[in-house]
């Protein structure tokens, strides 16, 4: 018989289309495995679990907005991952390894918030035995955290926006002036539109700490991040667990009012609550863990009121087939069934309802004073002409409403005046005189001197544009308006 005596493997004695199967399964771990590298980023000492394209968007504004010196506010629901994201503006950041000092301003007692920032001296009150630094001074140059600003004391606002500013400081009962250079980052999940018109929170303090505004989604935003942190954890807490098809619907269409903070709390439980030996996660081990205001219907479906209907007749639709999906344990024959409608008429709602959420517009925001430094990164041919009549030719590697930086294959000197000429795209180019205001190498940083109104409304739509396209919120009016 052919190949016998040959001592042939038991692997290569299985038959063809068992190999196949196997390595059918060896290539789909190996994607599942590249899969959960490119999902997890890591923070320091924390593992971000990020699937979705906004939040692989979100770190990307991250990482741009790090590499500058401005405040900035990380707003978002409760357990969204505000914090986290705070924790990578100060990881991407130059000072990553300086101090990185959080202080969740709805714990500071009203009277001690101001010495708890700014530190006290020997004697500055009764209880003042000795003398303490605040956390500005231990924050120096590395990040200050302050979580949940829109809590903060209003006396302390004022001396927060003082410092905010550069300007000096005295610790309590201190003569000595301090100065510090501290990164801000604050977070909030109020909307602080709202509080600064309602008087509760000062609007110049407001606007100092929004330069760059960073929104992280809710979850239920995210149907990816829901399923690749649902598996993160479950690994964690349940090795070798999965989760049924059915209890991952059930996931994945939950309200998440709580956020990542709710699921890992939901996860926990349920794992806790399984009997041993079982590895498969079922939508009743789930469901007694959402709550019943969650998903009324869900929990067994006895005598629970429905939630009272908000909003549109769309979103009324919306909700009752969320609802009878979570019935079902998310069975969509039989969810279609229940309402009535076809499993077509069902799959092309929930597509529907993915996209609108995926569209979900405004990432983050950029304050006018900051859109005039809003740099895009390019590789752009550039022409260059000295006052000699000498031509050079350089690339543009990034390019903002001021200015460009490029890489010229000549030197060129600080102070020269040049002729410059490149194009945003085929049909429009942007001819100006610019000087050399920096010289590293053959990179040249170039101010333009006399953009005529025209180009820099082109510049300024084509910098929308890209800014858009990365996520940001930024006035049009503003760009076109903003010098250098
Ligand atoms: N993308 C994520 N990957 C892993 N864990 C996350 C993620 N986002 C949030 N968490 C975890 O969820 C919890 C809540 O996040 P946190 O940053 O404290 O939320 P917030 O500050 O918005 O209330 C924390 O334990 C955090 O580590
Ligand atoms: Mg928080």
């Amino acid at each position: 018989m052919a190949g016998e005596g040959f001592g042939v493997s038991p692997q290569r004695e299985t038959p063809p289309d068992h190999r196949q199967d196997q390595r059918e399964g060896q290539r789909e771990d190996q994607r599942a495995s590249q899969r959960e590298d490119r999902d997890r980023v890591r923070i320091g000492d924390l593992v971000a679990v990020v699937r979705s394209d906004a939040m692989h968007k979100l770190l990307g504004m991250v990482e741009r907005v790090a590499r500058h010196n401005a405040a900035v506010l990380v707003t978002g629901e409760t357990g969204t991952g505000k914090e986290m994201i705070a924790r990578a503006i100060h990881q991407y950041s130059l000072r990553c390894n300086r101090p990185f000092v959080d202080v969740n301003c709805a714990a500071l007692p009203d009277n001690l918030a101001e010495s708890e920032l700014f530190g006290h001296e020997k004697g500055a009150f009764s209880s003042a035995d000795s003398q303490k630094p605040g956390l500005f001074e231990m924050a120096n140059h590395g990040t200050l955290f302050l979580d949940e600003i829109g809590e903060l004391d209003a006396k302390v606002q004022v001396k927060l926006l003082r410092v905010l500013d550069g300007v000096p400081y005295y610790r309590l009962g201190g003569s000595r002036k301090v100065t510090v250079d501290v990164r801000i980052v604050a977070a909030t999940n109020l909307n602080l539109d709202e509080a600064v018109h309602d008087g509760r929170f000062r609007s110049d303090l407001y606007h100092r700490l929004n330069q760059f505004q960073l929104r992280v989604p809710p979850l239920r935003e995210r149907h990816d991040d829901i399923a690749a942190l649902a598996e993160f954890l479950l690994e964690q807490n349940l090795p070798g667990g999965q989760f049924s098809p059915a209890a991952m619907e059930v996931l994945i269409r939950a309200p998440w009012k709580g956020n990542v903070r709710e699921l890992r709390n939901v996860l926990l439980k349920a794992v806790m609550h399984l009997e041993s030996g079982r590895a498969e996660v079922r939508p009743a081990d789930l469901l007694p863990f959402l709550g019943p205001h969650k998903h009324a219907p869900a929990a067994a479906g006895a005598g629970v009121a429905p939630q009272p209907f908000q909003g549109s007749l769309g979103d009324l639709e919306r909700q009752a087939i969320f609802e009878a999906l979570a019935k079902t344990g998310g069975d969509r024959d039989e969810t279609a069934r229940q309402l009535g409608i076809s499993r077509r008429t069902l799959t092309r709602k929930l597509q529907r309802y993915e996209r609108e959420d995926a569209a979900n517009p405004g990432l983050g925001r950029i304050n006018t004073d900051q859109q005039r430094y809003f740099r895009v990164a390019v590789h752009i041919p550039a022409d260059l002409q000295l006052d000699t009549g000498v031509r050079i030719a350089a690339e543009i590697n990034n390019v903002s409403i001021g200015g460009v930086a490029l890489c010229s294959q000549e030197t060129l000197n600080y102070g020269a005046k040049v002729q410059l000429c490149f194009g945003l795209n085929k049909t429009t180019s942007i001819t100006t005189s610019a000087e050399v205001v920096w010289v590293e190498g053959k990179r040249v940083g170039l101010r333009f001197t006399a953009l005529s109104a025209t180009a820099r409304r082109d510049l300024g739509r084509w910098l929308l544009q890209k800014a858009q396209s990365e996520g940001w919120d930024i006035g049009l009016a503003a760009t076109e308006t903003a010098t250098v």
